[in-house]
């Protein structure tokens, strides 16, 4: 069959199905002087060897992205992690980022939230409200999306340990606002492997780990159907050290456990893989980062059809947001941060994302203030609408370098996944250390080439200046810490405390039967049962895994 038959039945298929669903952003799209810009450059003889490698956006093996018509139609979606002090704080920095231009929400929660204590006990002392928001019961998710409707915009929240008990106060918060969990769009992050080896939040030992993780699955899927339940992440691989080759192949070696683990808990591969996401570093490397994505969009693809033979094509399509790497930014010159985030959003773009965030210039030093946030934002928008790169699908394709660096990174990979398989798979590598020593080998290297000065950093180790001036940082005021225990006080002294107790014990009940816990942590919540009484029952069922 002639090869353009292949173009001919994607326009008729692909194509056409997501212009009907999501019309282009404009009727043509030209350069100044009225040249058209193609949708989909291609080379004058589309043979075998293309369609099998590179093929169409939208179709299997999605090497040039996940939909057709990529930022043609629809922008990525432009969602700023944040989220610091109070819950009414946040709130109010999210209602700034929507007045300025983001199109997604996404939630950062401080650390005691993440690790499954309550404001008060003596763990959070010290760290309340300071790297991310405070939740200790439904009533500061409430105040956290007050005059925000969830059914207008989609939520990320990075959350893994107690995933569970977030998302449960995030239906239960929709409720409230009338809008049934089955319309409820977003992503919870809920990916603990990683956190073994590289972001530290983790509370429970890995099995109980993967229990809860599958319960979402399995709950998601019958119930909360546009809801991305997973965000199996690189990025802090990534910024721990990793190379783009280890970042892909250690998330991907996630990835397979988390769907081998629910298929062994009897889910059906084309019933959850859908709502699978992916999260990845944009390192400064923009080539390496373009073949990155690019590698990792067709490995996975491959390993759905191939290794676990999902039939449904949207189980095979890697979706994934992307953050400019944190750990490049500098503490000196700050301006030349802009420049490296610019470099790294037009890698993620480059690459294919479906939702980015960008770090702003003073992240080395505090959390962002709402003039450098809004000129990360801004980036992104100048990127959209200035650079061009948004109006033709996957640009760098058919380059011989990208397509050379995209099969080697590919391949490097699917070397280091099947070397991983053979020695007992992920947990067992994340338990004897391998994982984290490969981490951490690359990382000493890297340092090693910038201390030697073979790697120039700018304004760090090399073109130094003497700097005078210190820039006006974000600071969390220490009395946030002492309001967010009031209020928690507040909380407990309404609740109906007999309640509470119940649907506790109920849920000590479900968590030694081991049947799916969705269910009886939303009842909990929804009668104001705090994040650190619902993880203390767990801890107490599932203990705590020591590094
Ligand atoms: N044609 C047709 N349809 C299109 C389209 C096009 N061109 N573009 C988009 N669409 C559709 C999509 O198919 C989707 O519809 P569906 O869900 O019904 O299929 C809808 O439009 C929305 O598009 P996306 O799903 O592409 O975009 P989202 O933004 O909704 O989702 C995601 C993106 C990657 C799938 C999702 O998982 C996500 O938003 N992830 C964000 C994760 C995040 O923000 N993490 C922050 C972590 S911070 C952190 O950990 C770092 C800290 O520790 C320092």
């Amino acid at each position: 069959m002639s090869t353009n038959t292949k173009y001919n039945e994607w326009q008729e298929n692909e194509l056409s199905t997501s212009l009907n669903r999501f019309p282009e952003r404009k009727e043509e799209f030209t350069l100044h002087g009225d040249a058209e810009v193609p949708r989909l450059a291609l080379p004058e003889n589309i043979d075998d060897d293309y369609l099998e490698h590179i093929g169409f956006p939208g179709q299997y093996p999605y090497t040039r992205g996940v939909q057709p018509t990529m930022y043609r139609a629809r922008f990525w979606t432009m969602r700023q992690y944040a989220g610091f002090s109070t819950a009414s704080e946040s709130n109010k920095r999210y209602r700034y980022l929507l007045a300025q231009g983001t199109t997604g929400l996404s939630v950062a929660f401080d650390l005691p939230t993440q690790i499954g204590y309550d404001s008060d006990d003596p763990m959070s002392l010290g760290e309340v409200g300071k790297v991310g928001v405070a939740i200790d019961t439904l009533a500061d998710m409430e105040a956290l999306f007050a005059d925000i409707p969830l059914d207008k915009i989609s939520t990320s929240m990075t959350i893994n340990s107690p995933a569970i008990v977030l998302l449960a106060m995030y239906i239960v918060v929709a409720e409230k606002q009338g809008i049934p969990a089955d319309k409820l769009r977003g992503t919870i992050q809920n990916d603990v492997l990683k956190e073994y080896v590289a972001r530290g939040t983790y509370i429970f030992p890995p099995k109980p780990s993967l229990g809860l993780i599958t319960d979402i699955f399995q709950w998601c899927s019958a119930n909360m159907p546009l809801f991305n339940t997973i965000s199996i992440s690189g990025y802090h691989i990534r910024e721990a050290g990793s190379t783009a080759a280890q970042e892909v192949a250690f998330t991907l070696a996630n990835g397979i456990t988390y769907v081998q683990t629910a298929i062994e808990a009897g889910l059906e591969i084309d019933h959850f893989a859908k709502r699978l996401a992916f999260f990845f570093n944009a390192s400064s490397n923009l080539l390496e980062e373009v073949a990155k994505f690019r590698a990792a969009r067709r490995l996975w693809a491959r390993i759905m059809k191939n290794r676990f033979e999902a039939k449904k094509t949207a189980s095979m399509m890697m979706r994934f947001h992307a953050q400019t790497a944190g750990s490049s930014l500098a503490a000196k010159q700050i301006d030349n941060n802009i420049v490296r985030v610019t470099i790294q959003a037009l890698a993620a773009v480059l690459g294919g994302t479906q939702s980015l965030h960008t770090n702003s210039r003073d992240e080395a030093l505090s959390l962002p203030t709402e003039d450098s946030v809004r000129t990360a934002l801004r980036t992104q928008q100048i990127i959209a609408h200035e650079s061009g790169v948004a109006d033709t699908v996957d640009p760098f394709a058919g380059s011989y370098y990208i397509e050379q660096l995209t099969d080697s990174i590919e391949l490097a990979a699917e070397e280091l996944i099947a070397k991983i398989e053979h020695s007992g798979g992920v947990v067992a590598c994340i338990e004897d250390g391998f994982i984290k020593r490969q981490i951490e080998q690359a990382a000493y290297e890297y340092q090693k080439e910038i201390e030697s000065g073979e790697r120039v950093i700018v304004g760090v180790n090399g073109f130094q200046i003497e700097e005078e001036v210190k820039p006006d940082l974000l600071r969390v005021n220490p009395a946030v810490e002492e309001a967010q225990v009031s209020s928690l006080k507040n909380v407990r002294q309404q609740r109906d405390e007999a309640e509470v107790q119940s649907r506790l014990a109920a849920l000590q009940v479900a968590a030694e039967s081991g049947s799916n816990l969705m269910e009886p942590i939303i009842d909990a919540v929804r009668v104001y049962a705090s994040l650190g009484e619902i993880c203390s029952v767990l801890r107490g069922i599932f203990g705590e895994y020591r590094d």
